[in-house]
């Protein structure tokens, strides 16, 4: 299927990417670009760029990239039609004729998962779900909350689902890919739940996009089954219960780590609890959470997975706009348990009074050392200044080293002295962090010359090519027309940027209008990430045509030099690779 260039082209021009990444991924003006945590893979620094001038966006933490098309398409899950029509729609442009076999798939696949869900609630009422009832009371659920969340029974058998499903006019293969069914080595299809809790997973707009199952007994796998991701559900942008927790009033989220705890908290009437479906928190989802709360409090188990997860949640947080707190819950394991055992009067007023998350980092810290001994004390003064330094307000500073000189019985005055070295140090650490993340930034800017292909001059032109695309995608107009009379695309050494240059040529002549997004559809999805951090680390670069003019000499040299693979040792690479790095502005500076 083909969606004319003109089409694309528009596209292009009315959508602005710095808008649309923003409604995922929470971006910080750095310049001329926007920086934010990765949406592609967990980090805790971001290294993710939109770059507006070349409409693209580029990580350099994993080297996820492109422009418009290919971001909808990665954080979407669609296909590279279905990311147009997405974009279309954004900006109100009318559709690319075209059919829409995946579009189709989505929609029976979120029929699958509305009729499953149905199947399970049913079943939950019949006789033979009487000791699935038993366990759901017998963990303190009323009829009403089992309703309100639609929980339901998957029987301990292969084909329930899978029989019924059929008689419903739905394929295996559909069954499959909806994740509720699975194909065993032989190819038999069976369900994917059995002898299970379900709890279905709701998204935004009402519909049920995955399952998540619990055993009752000390049964077989795993206590907990989550359906893995479709073209319908990823785990890493969805929260459990936020379809609810978002019709609160309410600015303030509670995240808990478990189905369990959420639905209890529902239940006891703290209806903006949320979960994630089984993994650490994501960027994503603290974005997602940011668009609905000015306040999260973290309520996650009290053992030390708990608070491992609390301490990354944090920084996760700290990222976005809302204000965290953190619940300590004391004599029980998780919220679930500490409702059942002191009741909801006791969590609200734990949830009232939940310490910010300095406060909670200092109580971290003053319980693992002793303070009642000199040695201890000395420790937690300098842990709780390590803490203050990373993360307190020059007030907040002032109010916390009164309290720790009350608490260690030592003068404020001095406190306050120490706390500066803290600083001092911690600045320049970070600023030695920073180089060394930008050296890793240049390395990752290695370029690829297959091997055999020539030597350090090899690595020369090929880093020539580079540049040479990056000048074209920049300002197609002027340097096409330049690069077309004197370098031919197979005179190129890297493969992907002789398809690049090919195409970029052919576009040229043909008129067409140039940027990342009409290549996008053209070029594999490798390619266009390759492109887009070419372009990444060109940025704040402005070509002259005689960088261009000595980008393609570069390669008419290479092209006919004799090869010579030995002459790329690994100091040669090394060299080249520092004098890169010399030449070029690092991004973020
Ligand atoms: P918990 O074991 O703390 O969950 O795991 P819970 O909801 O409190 O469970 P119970 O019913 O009270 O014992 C937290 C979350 O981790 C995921 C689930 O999403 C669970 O809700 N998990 C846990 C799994 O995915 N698989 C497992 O085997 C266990
Ligand atoms: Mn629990």
């Amino acid at each position: 299927m083909a969606i004319s260039q003109e089409y694309i082209a528009e596209l292009s021009r009315r959508t602005d990417i710095v808008e649309l990444v923003r409604s995922h991924v929470q971006l910080k003006r750095a310049g001329r670009m926007e920086k934010g945590l990765c949406p592609f893979h967990n980090e805790k620094t971001p290294s993710f760029y939109v770059y507006p001038e070349t409409a693209s966006f580029y990580c350099f933490g994993c080297g996820a990239g492109g422009d418009a098309i290919t971001f909808v398409k990665q954080i979407q899950n669609l296909d590279y039609v279905e990311a147009v029509k997405f974009l279309a729609a954004r900006v109100g442009m009318p559709m690319p004729d075209e059919d829409d076999s995946l579009a189709r798939l989505r929609g029976r696949m979120l029929a699958i998962n509305r009729e499953s869900a149905k199947f399970y609630a049913g079943l939950l009422n019949t006789d033979a779900a009487a000791h699935a009832r038993a366990y759901l009371r017998g963990r303190g659920l009323a009829d009403k909350t089992i309703r309100g969340f639609g929980l339901g029974f998957a029987p301990d058998e292969f084909g329930a689902l899978r029989d019924h499903m059929k008689a419903l006019g739905f394929t295996e293969e559909e069954l499959v890919a909806a994740g509720v069914c699975k194909r065993g080595a032989k190819g038999g299809v069976y369900d994917a739940f059995r002898g299970r809790v379900i709890f279905p997973i709701i998204d935004l707009r009402g519909n049920v996009i995955a399952f998540g199952g619990r055993s009752m007994g000390e049964g077989k796998g795993p206590k907990y089954l989550n359906s893995s991701d479709t073209p319908v559900f990823k785990k890493s942008r969805n929260l459990f219960a936020l379809n609810i927790a978002r019709k609160s009033p309410q600015k303030r989220l509670i995240l808990a780590e478990g189905y369990m705890d959420v639905i209890s908290l529902h239940q006891a009437g703290f209806a903006t609890a949320v979960a994630t479906l089984g993994t650490a928190l994501t960027g994503e989802q603290a974005k997602l959470m940011s668009d609905y709360a000015e306040e999260v409090v973290l309520c996650y188990d009290s053992d030390e997975a708990g608070q491992r997860a609390t301490a990354r949640a944090i920084e996760v947080l700290e990222h976005t706009p809302v204000k965290v707190r953190v619940l300590a819950l004391a004599g029980a394991k998780d919220p679930d348990e500490f409702i059942t055992k002191f009741g909801p009067q006791r969590f609200e007023a734990l949830l009232e009074g939940s310490g910010n998350t300095i406060e909670y980092a200092l109580g971290v810290e003053k319980r693992k050392q002793d303070i009642t001994t000199a040695d201890g004390k000395a420790a937690y003064i300098r842990a709780a200044l390590e803490v203050l330094a990373a993360g307190a307000l020059p007030a907040e500073q002032d109010i916390y080293a009164g309290r720790i000189a009350e608490e260690t019985d030592v003068a404020k005055a001095a406190i306050l002295t120490q706390l500066e070295g803290v600083v001092r140090q911690r600045r320049r650490r970070m600023a030695r962090q920073r180089e060394k993340r930008m050296r890793d930034e240049g390395a990752a800017s290695s370029v690829n010359v297959p091997y055999g292909a020539g030597g350090a001059k090899a690595l020369g032109a090929a880093f020539a090519e580079q540049q040479l695309v990056a000048a074209l995608l920049k300002d197609p107009a002027q340097f096409i027309p330049l690069a077309a009379a004197s370098v031919r695309p197979q005179q190129m050494l890297a493969p992907e940027m002789a398809e690049a240059y090919a195409l970029i040529l052919e576009m040229g002549e043909a008129g067409e209008y140039i940027d990342l997004a009409a290549l996008s559809g053209k070029l594999p999805e490798r390619t266009i990430a390759l492109l887009s951090r070419i372009l990444a680390q060109n940025y704040d670069i402005g070509f002259t045509r005689q960088d261009v003019e000595m980008f393609l000499q570069r390669i008419q040299g290479a092209t006919t030099a004799q090869a010579n693979p030995a002459e790329m040792s690994d100091e040669e690479l090394k060299a080249h690779l520092e004098q890169m790095r010399k030449s070029k502005k690092p991004p973020g500076t």
